[in-house]
């Protein structure tokens, strides 16, 4: 019988393990992937030191994957033959952590719908950051209803707000925004501005300046703009509920918020607040990851419409410094996304 070696979590707030497990075979619908890089993600410490969506031990977690297809189950398009680069979203959080689907080993089981082939110009490293921040941007815009079709005209002078367009999320979210046809304003540190405006931010405000929420409403203001959408990506909500009130007009406003919203958490009057999650009704979240992953991230790099962003950071030592990498980026990052090469 085959194997392969996972990081493993063995048990709440130990260190990963690298251990030896039996190569699973894909079912209908699923691929076999020979993991080349992996991206760490704020909910891959979550998990490991909280025990966070993990049904049982021994469990392997991670999410984006840069690959290659090892074999294919049935019912599966031919876009995933053998030898087809891709970049892989692992469904970690909806199997709870189930062994055979998390994306930290070197070969793992996904659904296909959760796959997208990449152009020969995109690196596995590079493919390895966009499924989580295209699949949480993606969310979010389902979850306040924004509908995948739209497309506003520069005239429209429809504004966005994007909070912490450096992050992982963010970065991606400012892409996609702008692809929609939104004005997009966003905040970052200084030294990030530029960058965010190379995404398509119009304008980018420092979140550290203590007069930011009055510097962009006075901005969106003088730009005509009204601005009735929002994405929390780093959980700055009061900051977007006061923004996005003072701009939203007669109408009622959408926040998106990708990190989860306390029960006692602010509010503002005209403002809906919501947390960013995929369908979790299973038809309709299948239906969406095909979308996502399948039509619209393949369309999108083979015309070269968006970046794999922010920046990438290799992280040393492949399976064994997946803990190390995990604390760095439980210590903070800037503007950068975790790899390691598998
Ligand atoms: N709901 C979901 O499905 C879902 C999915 C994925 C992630 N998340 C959550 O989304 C959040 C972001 O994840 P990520 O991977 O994108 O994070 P990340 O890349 O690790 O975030 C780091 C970035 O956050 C920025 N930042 C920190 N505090 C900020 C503030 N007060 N205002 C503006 N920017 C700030 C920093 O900006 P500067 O360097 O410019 O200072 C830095 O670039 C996490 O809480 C994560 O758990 C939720």
């Amino acid at each position: 019988m085959a194997t392969h070696l996972a990081a493993m979590a063995t048990g709440k707030a130990q260190p990963l393990e690298v251990r030896e497990r039996q190569t699973p075979k894909p079912g209908p619908g699923e691929l076999l992937l020979q993991v080349k890089s992996l991206a760490l993600n704020p909910l891959d410490y979550k998990c490991r030191d909280f025990g966070f969506m993990v049904a049982s031990y021994p469990a392997v977690l991670g999410s984006d994957i840069g690959g290659v297809v090892l074999e294919a189950g049935s019912n599966v398009p031919s876009t995933f033959k053998p030898g087809t680069r891709i970049a892989a979203f692992a469904p970690t959080f909806f199997v709870r952590c189930a062994p055979d689907y998390g994306a930290f080993q070197q070969k793992v089981i996904i659904p296909a719908r959760n796959a997208t082939p990449i152009p020969d110009t995109i690196s596995f490293n590079e493919a390895a950051i966009l499924p989580m921040a295209v699949v949480t941007t993606w969310s979010g815009w389902w979850t306040i209803g924004l509908p995948r079709n739209i497309s506003f005209s520069p005239n429209a002078k429809q504004g966005i707000l994007v909070w912490g367009a450096s992050s992982s999320v963010g970065s991606m979210v400012v892409q996609s925004a702008k692809l929609l046809g939104f004005t997009v304003y966003a905040t970052a540190s200084a030294k990030h501005h530029e960058y965010v405006k190379s995404l398509g931010a119009t304008r980018v405000f420092d979140y550290k300046d203590p007069g930011v929420e009055k510097s962009i409403i006075e901005a969106a203001k003088g730009d005509g703009l009204a601005v009735k959408y929002g994405y929390d990506a780093v959980g700055a909500l009061q900051s977007c509920l006061n923004i996005l009130k003072a701009l939203k007009g007669s109408e009622t406003a959408h926040l998106a918020s990708a990190p989860p919203l306390m029960p006692d958490g602010p509010t503002a009057e005209g403002v809906e607040t919501k947390f960013v999650v995929a369908s979790l009704e299973e038809e309709e979240q299948a239906e969406q990851f095909s979308f996502w992953m399948n039509a619209w991230l393949k369309e999108k790099l083979e015309k070269n419409e968006i970046v794999p962003s922010p920046k990438i950071q290799v992280v040393e030592g492949g399976l064994h410094g997946i803990n190390k990498g995990l604390d760095i980026l439980k210590a903070g990052v800037s503007c950068t996304k975790l790899v390691l090469e598998i």
